[in-house]
């Protein structure tokens, strides 16, 4: 039986992340391995903080704090908003991790083994003061071509010519502004792209039909323009340290040891149950599992070509992505979310002003699947109002409170199925056959717009069947009919908690059941139908579900966080 290995791409630990992070990654992920998982799949969901590299160091720096200190309060933190938002991460990792060194050390080895690992001497900028190497991002000064004087050794951003940091004239550092720079030789290792170019170019090959276009199309666009040699290593404390001789107080790059993090994570989660878990059937040899990956797409090279030859170039039988999800942006008002300018909304403030399931409704309903999407609070306000208060909790709160109030609080006996119940089955059977396919297929977008006509199809129904009304004459026809739309408020439950887990939870509390019993609905909807059985209990809730956003609560935000009221 295949099981199902699924990561998210591994958030940076330097900062909490906004909206576009979770949806470009994280939720579309646990939507996915929460479906799976009701399916009766084995899955093992697995992500972690992405905790290397240079912007770690400065914002650790920013806070006057040492860079490992500074990673486990964010790393807690971070974790902290994803255990909110319900994300079911089976394991939830460090890139830090004493696993991932190991690994990562392991695979430079086999590299360098087997002759994929060329060393080089290239010349770097020292700052005495800072006393340390700069990342060329880290070096400022005037361009040559404009006069911009805050341009990056990178780039400028003024011209936006691509620059060398020796083409800067009065250089300084970013860190201190010091302008006691040096240029010195510094020996890094190379990983020989150009040497597994006709290996990646059969591995795309072999996955081209399936993929995505914003994935095969990306990783394309690389092996077109031809690989070069990336340097792996840099002139950094804060990393895993290189293992050869001469490296000493080196480190590798953060996108070296990232990916293989997915694996230093499985093998963390591992070591927390030694007896019951073995990372290796999951990643080593595994013919039995489907490894499926989701991030943005700027990640879409590391994962299609850098860590794929990463894996290859060991020459050891690693597992390789089987399928990778890749999104666009989600944008805010059209344009970026931005840490540094207070654009968009964060996700710890997200959680501070609704639910969760209003949030990750909101997204999954408007991922960015096909093309980039725009966050606005009006559109926000106008789903959450409009699906989940007007279809979803309507259709749940009017059900329990009729049958409660005509009838009792326990689920009623009497009456027969008619022709109208037939026929509202069988739509119902056929939609959800069409939403379990979407998200078998990670179709989010036309998932969610099933679901939504799921839900429809219960209100139709009590309109066309109209209880309040059949109830003054044949008791027995209206017990039948609030017996139905009870077992289809259960069978909402189950179909929604991929998508709302907390409210799933909420609605099977309602109705007395176990909250963890949300098997996937079998084939045969009748029967499905039938579960909740005459005497039941059930509770009617003392609030309705959900609560509606006013425009004065959208003027609002959009004050806060920078959003425009008539957009
Ligand atoms: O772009 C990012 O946010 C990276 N931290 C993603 C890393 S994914 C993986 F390879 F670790
Ligand atoms: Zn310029």
């Amino acid at each position: 039986m295949t099981k199902y290995l699924i990561t998210s791409a591994l958030p940076y630990i330097n900062g909490i992340k906004h909206l576009g992070n979770l949806v470009g990654s994280m939720l579309p992920a646990d939507v996915y391995a929460r479906f799976l998982r009701q399916k009766g799949e084995e899955v093992l969901y697995i992500c972690a903080t992405d905790e290397h590299g240079t912007p770690a160091e400065l914002a650790a720096l920013e806070k006057n704090q040492d860079v490992e200190t500074f990673c486990t309060e964010q790393h807690e933190i971070q974790k902290d908003i994803y255990k909110r938002f319900h994300l079911s991460f089976d394991h939830f990792g460090r890139s830090s991790s004493s696993q991932n060194t190991e690994l990562t050390q392991h695979f430079c080895k086999k590299l360098m083994e087997n002759g994929f690992i060329e060393e080089r001497t290239i010349k770097q900028v020292y700052s005495v003061d800072d006393g340390r190497f700069l990342p060329d991002r880290y070096i400022v000064g005037t361009c040559p071509h404009c006069g911009y004087e805050a341009a990056r050794g990178d780039q400028c951003e003024n011209c936006t010519r691509v620059l060398d940091p020796t083409d800067l004239i009065n250089p300084r550092s970013a860190v201190s502004g010091s302008s006691n720079l040096e240029i010195k030789d510094s020996k890094h290792l190379f990983l020989k792209l150009p040497a597994l170019e006709s290996k990646l170019s059969a591995f795309i090959d072999e996955h081209e039909a399936e993929w995505p276009l914003v994935v095969t199309s990306i990783a394309r666009k690389w092996l077109k323009e031809g690989l070069r040699e990336r340097c792996i290593t840099r002139d950094l404390k804060w990393g895993i340290p290189v293992p050869k001789e001469g490296f000493e107080g080196k480190v590798f790059y953060v996108w070296f040891d990232a990916p293989i993090e997915y694996i230093g994570s499985t093998a963390e989660w591992a070591e927390q149950d030694p007896d019951h878990r073995d990372w290796k059937s999951w990643w080593y040899e595994s013919k039995d599992v489907r490894y499926v990956e989701f991030m943005a797409k700027d990640n879409i090279p590391f994962h299609t070509i850098m860590f794929p030859a990463t894996l290859l170039a060991s020459g050891e039988p690693w597992k390789k992505v089987d399928y990778i999800k890749g999104f666009n942006w989600l944008t805010f008002y059209g344009g970026k979310f931005s840490t540094s300018q207070k654009r968009g909304i964060f996700t710890n403030q997200a959680l501070d002003e609704f639910q969760p399931d209003y949030w990750r409704y909101w997204l999954m309903a408007n991922a960015p699947e096909s093309a980039d999407s725009s966050f606005t609070f009006s559109s926000f306000a106008a789903t959450i109002n409009k699906d989940l208060n007007d279809v979803l909790g309507n259709f749940v709160n009017r059900v329990l409170k009729m049958t409660a109030s005509k009838i009792g609080s326990e689920v009623p006996a009497g009456g027969e199925w008619t022709a109208v119940e037939d026929e509202f089955v069988q739509t119902l059977q056929n939609r959800i056959a069409d939403y379990t396919k979407y998200l078998s297929e990670l179709e989010f977008r036309k998932a969610l717009v099933e679901l939504r006509a799921i839900w429809v199809e219960g209100n139709n129904y009590l309109t066309a069947a109209a209880p309040w009304t059949v109830i003054k004459e044949n008791k027995d026809q209206a017990a039948m009919i609030l017996r139905l739309a009870l077992n289809v408020i259960r069978l909402y439950a189950v179909l929604s908690a991929p998508v709302i887990p907390e409210t799933a939870e909420r609605i099977l509390k309602l109705l007395d059941l176990n909250a963890n019993d949300l098997a996937w609905p079998a084939q045969n909807l009748a029967e499905e139908l039938q579960k909740l059985q005459p005497g039941h209990k059930f509770n009617v809730p003392e609030q309705p579900l959900f609560q509606k956003i006013t425009p004065e609560v959208v003027a609002d935000l959009c004050q806060r966080y920078g959003g425009n009221p008539d957009e």
